[in-house]
């Protein structure tokens, strides 16, 4: 991106803390038998989770352990957790690669609502609870493209995202959605005075076709799991087909707009950052070539580069989108 970060491809072994801590907790909750109890009885447990919405968690392990398997997956070996959870690109947590891992130690999901707003039939501010109540969750493998050239190959747990947008009725003017990540300084740190690097919030966004095909998830979990902070918890795109900067982490709200939205790397280059972001080998990025990527794990003895795949490999479910679309200019 514009930032240039050191390029570690050996991730370290950072003790995954966070993930231990949310679940341990969460099942100590549980096995003690007060999950989705009352605020009282959250209060007294542990300090992981305020419990401004406690249900929220019950609802997500349940959900979590019924899940079920797209048949759909990609059949590539999947990049192990340790590297997708402590390899990442969080800017609300620092430019480096290990700066989210290190920096969401602290960082708690609660208090957390979605506004959804605009051309919309039911807008509000909904819980999580709202949010996922009616949706099933499934494992689904994607292959996973950076705009830097690294790739992953990782299991992703969600549900579409087409069917959280059609709960909320958007209206005949709504053609594109709008997202945005939270901004608090108080749970992330590099948005501190002095500390910004980009303007905040993060916002990236879809057109509605984009955003209502089948590939286009809502994610709550990886690899079995609900998200780490690193990862983009408690809810985040992911939009297999686009270069990873279009799947916007940690969402708080959801904008239904009859024009375009600009994207904040758009904001910041739109030479370099385009709104489709289509992953296309044809199309260099001004500053490096898009023909090959790094997949994870690599090192610099064993890169592990391979041919880019147009749309990542997702050619034949999504061509149809970018119909008689130039991709050099829409890029
Ligand atoms: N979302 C927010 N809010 N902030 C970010 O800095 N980085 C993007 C995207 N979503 C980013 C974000 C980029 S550049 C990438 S490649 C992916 O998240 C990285 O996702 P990962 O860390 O889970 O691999």
């Amino acid at each position: 991106m514009l930032i240039k970060s050191q390029d570690k491809t050996e991730p370290k072994s950072y003790e995954i803390t966070p993930e231990t801590r949310y679940w341990s907790r969460r099942d100590w909750l549980k096995s003690v038998g007060i999950m989705g109890a009352g605020l009282a009885a959250l209060n007294a447990a542990p300090s992981f989770a305020l419990a401004q919405d406690p249900n929220w968690q019950a609802m997500l392990l349940d959900k979590l352990s019924n899940r079920s398997k797209w048949p759909h997956s990609t059949k590539e070996t999947p990049t192990p957790y340790k590297d997708v959870v402590t390899y990442n690109n969080f800017y609300e947590f620092g430019t480096g690669k290990d700066d989210p891992v290190k920096n969401s130690q602290d960082f708690r999901v609660d208090p957390w609502r979605v506004k959804v707003e605009g051309e919309v039939g039911k807008p509000g501010n909904y819980t999580l609870e709202d949010i996922f109540r009616p949706h099933a969750l499934e494992d689904r493998i994607y292959r996973f493209r950076c705009v830097e050239a690294w790739s992953m190959v990782v299991p992703w747990v969600g549900f579409p995202l087409a069917d959280l947008l059609k709960r909320f009725e958007p209206t005949s003017k709504a053609k594109y959605v709008r997202f945005e990540t939270l901004v608090d300084p108080d749970r992330f740190p590099a948005q501190r005075f002095g500390r910004s690097t980009i303007p905040w919030p993060y916002v990236e966004g879809l057109r509605m076709d984009e955003a209502m095909h089948p590939l286009t998830l809502m994610v709550v979990g990886v690899y079995g799991k609900a998200l780490l902070p690193q990862s983009g918890a408690p809810l985040r795109l992911m939009v297999p087909w686009k270069y990873g900067f279009k799947s916007i982490k940690s969402i708080v709200k959801i904008q239904f707009v009859e024009k375009e939205p600009k994207s904040t790397w758009q904001q910041l280059a739109s030479q370099e950052y385009g709104f489709f972001a289509n992953v296309n080998p044809e199309v260099d990025h001004p500053r490096w070539s898009q023909k090959r990527e790094r997949r994870l794990p690599n090192s610099i003895w064993d890169p592990n580069w391979m041919p880019t795949q147009k749309f990542n490999g997702y050619e034949e479910q999504v061509a149809p989108l970018y119909a008689g679309m130039n991709l050099r200019t829409n890029y």
